[in-house]
């Protein structure tokens, strides 16, 4: 399908302020469907704008999507990891009890379990999956450890088995934040259907998007109805609060954007997987110079962004490489900050830098760039041809 065809039909918008700005290759997109235009005027005519029937019908095809039985939409991602730690005061858990999570990811899922009342306990990344290393997770736990809290960064699938198997020895609940992995596989199954619960970001230049929003969902009923009432202030029955809950509810227009995008939501999908496999097949020949998001044999991934790291010894810098992206036109993110010791907020935890050299390194020397439904292949090779154009200024033969 072409850029213009994709367009036309899912209508309206196509990363249009990011092309003003000059970049050819923009970061993220947002698709709002004609559907969801119809869908959001219903609601202004019928006056119902706060949580109602295209919230309830949202969440149930979402939750459809991933094959699980209950969906619980809030109004972020970063409200969904908190509502979803927050649910297992219902099973035991006290707070200040810790809940294990990678030290490279976005921010928000430090933030998440500390505004749930735990304690976040960083374990450190693998370099090549960018994904929390299943053997240090082993180490980090103790007696007040309640969940594993994996993150698939970029869409790829964290190692759930290993995962999964050291929960079940000791007892633990997994909570996937699958804020960045709408759609990914792994060994067969969907991620977000593995945990005993997962977390959706439905933040614009994700796969799935409200505009603004979250999703929780899981198979397990006692958690489906926890997570209902922390969205809601805690609320059980009739103005009783149970909980210490969150203002967290999606409203109608939200949902209304979610159901014309999952209405597309295949074409998104098999959109981005046709851009990151492209880039993945051109960067083998540059793989001496980088690691960058792979694909591998057991499973598919939910692309997000590309992730390119720089490896170590050669004549350039992140920023250097970064700044000839951006003016070339090729927009990027930083491949986020290590959260215990490259993030200011968190100095009150007391860790201190070189206590995670896989995220510090990869923080250091990484980037992503947007691989998503807007751009296509004669952009991918543009970012190819840019990489090989910046190698050759640095004096390398590719
Ligand atoms: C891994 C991860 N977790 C949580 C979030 C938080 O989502 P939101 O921005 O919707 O609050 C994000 C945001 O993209 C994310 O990448």
């Amino acid at each position: 399908m072409s850029k213009t065809d994709f367009n036309e039909r899912t209508a309206i918008r196509d990363g249009q302020e990011m092309a003003k700005a000059g970049y050819k290759v923009p970061f993220g997109t947002v698709s709002i469907t004609l559907k969801a235009k119809q869908l959001i005027e219903d609601a202004i005519e019928r006056k119902w704008l706060t949580k109602g029937r295209y919230v309830k019908e949202f969440e149930e095809k979402f939750a459809a999507l991933f094959g699980v039985k209950y969906g619980i939409a809030v109004s972020s991602g970063t409200d969904a990891d908190a509502i979803a730690c927050a649910s297992l005061y219902d099973f035991g858990a006290k707070r200040g009890d810790e809940i294990i999570i990678p030290s490279l990811t976005f921010v928000a899922t430090g933030n998440a379990v500390l505004q749930a009342g735990f304690k976040p306990v960083f374990v450190d990344i693998n370099r090549e999956t960018l994904n929390i290393d299943p053997l240090k997770v082993k180490k980090a736990i103790t007696p007040r450890t309640r969940a594993i809290m994996p993150v698939h960064l970029m869409g790829k699938p964290a190692a759930m088995d290993e995962i999964m198997a050291i929960a079940r020895k000791h007892k633990l609940y997994v909570i996937e934040d699958a804020a960045e992995a709408h759609g990914a596989e792994y060994k067969g199954t969907k991620i977000g259907s593995i945990g005993d619960m997962a977390c959706f970001s439905l933040y614009a230049a994700h796969i799935v998007t409200t505009i603004e929003g979250g999703m929780i969902i899981t198979d397990n009923e006692a958690i489906a109805q926890a997570a209902r009432s922390l969205r809601n202030h805690g609320i059980e029955g009739k103005f009783q609060f149970k909980r210490i809950g969150f203002s967290a509810k999606m409203n109608e227009i939200e949902a209304a954007v979610g159901l014309g995008n999952i209405e597309i939501f295949q074409d998104i999908l098999e959109k981005r997987r046709q851009n990151v496999r492209h880039l993945i097949k051109a960067f083998s020949k540059f793989e001496k110079y980088f690691w960058y998001l792979k694909e591998e044999s057991h499973e598919v991934l939910g692309p997000h962004a590309f992730s390119i790291i720089i490896k170590p010894g050669f004549n350039f810098t992140k920023d250097e490489f970064v700044s000839y992206l951006e003016h070339e036109g090729v927009d990027s993110r930083n491949l986020f900050y290590t959260i215990p010791t490259q993030t200011e907020s968190y100095q009150f935890m007391g860790y201190k830098l070189g206590d995670f050299p896989e995220s510090e390194y990869c923080s250091d020397n990484g980037t992503h760039i947007g691989c998503h439904q807007d751009v296509g292949p004669s952009q991918m090779d543009y970012v190819i041809e840019v990489v090989d154009k910046f190698l050759k200024s640095k004096g390398h033969t590719v």
